[in-house]
């Protein structure tokens, strides 16, 4: 055993399988022992999708955050499917996510810390365990991770085969993203490169490609003086996903020859949703092991007499740049559930990253069926992110965001006004609704002016 393991703070008891001996919450139930242990045999022998050297550089780059250096910018799909892991999908997708970065940069002049909700996102805890049409009763679907979205058993059965294709979905997709942006795809001399096909029309377009050709012209002023600088032709990108199917996150649970402890090797940085956060539940042992960054989601209902216990399991040792807590509370409820919460953990002293999901507080239905969310609501959330910190005098440092690239119309509201009736137009999500590419963009703008930055 390496020698540095017997230092980490981690108990004896803890393992990668530990957390089977608590209760874990919105797992589905897998008829077929024997084929869930072949399937997690097979998948712990495949390749990692991440390194440690990454996981441990976006730590890095997390406890820049959590000192106000960087501002984190986390997005991306509700879920992933395997039928959208596609080009267009993916590059456009990514495109979003550099264009809202380059807005932020550019407004709140400091780096930008980039993660998608990508390479991994396939697995959803829902309501209910099954769901009933017409008197027939069936496992609800779960994400790809676990079953197929049509109502018919064999499609809802819990297949643990469809690990092995989450994990090959997972790495087409991360090799991708990574061979774009090493290929140039991110360079900042060539913004034009993530121009979405139908962004001319946008009323947004005006303000982007002022501030592009803004940023072009100091670009060149400055190459001018001190030649190519290589920083800007390249990115990081890092990627996150819930880690909510225990028998996947295991067996991409490794260890590594040149750094001590396990890591979460299926992604950069997992986090916890707020269904599975409780404090002796199967999902905080798992976590508690790791020496990935981590993510908390923390709704409305939690006190800080809760909170603070999850703090001390999760990052015992007040590591830098280790715990993420992202608070989801809906434009109702921040103003009176945020404010005990920050004042506690200042109180305690504690270190954590402080970001803001402005989507899953604020989803509801129309009176057509769709579940949608209004962009006030959402970015009311957000102004109210910022001026909540400020008050307090904690820093909010980053930002969760549900989006694609694609041109949908799921949110209500924001630059075209989208209304009840449009929703009908491009409804393509199958779990919660999305931000489409100008209501992203948007929200990047108001992030600048409420950061104190012009945009
Ligand atoms: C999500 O991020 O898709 C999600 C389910 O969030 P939460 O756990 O905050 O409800
Ligand atoms: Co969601």
């Amino acid at each position: 055993m390496n020698p540095a393991l017997s230092k980490l703070p981690v108990s004896d008891s803890w393992a990668p399988d530990s957390w089977q001996q608590r209760v874990a919450l919105q797992q589905p139930r897998y008829d077929d022992a024997s084929e869930l242990a072949e399937a997690g045999a097979h998948l712990a022998q495949l390749p990692p999708l991440v390194t440690s050297w990454e996981v441990l550089a976006l730590k890095q780059s997390l406890a820049d955050a959590q000192e106000g250096r960087r501002f984190l910018l986390q997005g991306g799909d509700c879920a992933e499917s395997f039928a959208d892991c596609t080009s267009p999908v993916i590059s456009n997708r990514l495109k979003v996510l550099l264009q809202m970065s380059l807005v932020l940069v550019h407004g709140m002049k400091k780096p930008v810390l980039r993660v998608g909700r990508f390479a991994g996102q396939y697995a959803k805890p829902r309501s209910a365990d099954n769901e009933t049409r017409n008197g027939v009763s069936l496992p609800s679907f779960r994400g790809d991770l676990v079953n197929s979205p049509e109502f018919t058993p064999a499609a809802r059965r819990p297949d643990p085969q469809r690990m092995i294709q989450a994990h090959a979905h997972s790495a087409l997709t991360m090799n991708f993203v990574r061979a774009l942006i090493d290929g140039g795809f991110a360079d900042l001399h060539h913004p034009e490169y993530w121009d979405l096909a139908w962004v001319e029309h946008s009323p947004l377009a005006a303000e982007y490609r002022q501030m592009v050709a803004g940023i072009g012209d100091s670009l060149r002023f400055m190459e001018t003086l001190a030649g190519p600088i290589a920083g800007f032709s390249k990115v990081d990108f890092f990627t996150s996903h819930e880690a909510l199917l225990l028998h996947y996150e295991q067996a991409l649970t490794r260890q590594v020859p040149r750094h001590p402890g396990w890591f979460n090797l299926s992604t950069h940085f997992p986090w916890i949703g707020m269904r599975t956060a409780a404090l002796d539940g199967a999902h905080v042992e798992y976590f508690r092991g790791i020496r990935n960054p981590i993510a908390v989601k923390v709704g409305p209902t939690v006190n800080p007499d809760q909170l603070l216990p999850l703090i001390d399991a999760l990052n015992p040792d007040d590591e830098p740049g280790r715990l993420t807590l992202i608070h989801r509370m809906g434009n109702a409820k921040i103003a009176a559930a945020l404010p005990p919460l920050l004042e506690a953990v200042k109180r305690e002293g504690r270190r954590v990253l402080w970001v803001a999901d402005p989507m899953h507080g604020n989803t509801e239905s129309t009176s057509n069926g769709y579940k949608t969310r209004r962009f006030d609501n959402i970015s009311g959330e957000l102004d109210q992110a910022f001026d909540i910190h400020a008050s307090v005098g904690t820093r909010l440092g980053g930002v969760h965001l549900e989006l694609t690239g694609e041109d949908v119309t799921e949110c209500m509201g924001g630059a075209r006004d989208l209304s009840e009736t449009d929703l009908d137009r491009a409804y393509k999500s199958m779990v919660d609704p999305r931000l489409n590419y100008e209501q992203s963009l948007e929200l990047a703008m108001l992030i600048v002016r409420k950061s104190g930055g012009m945009a």
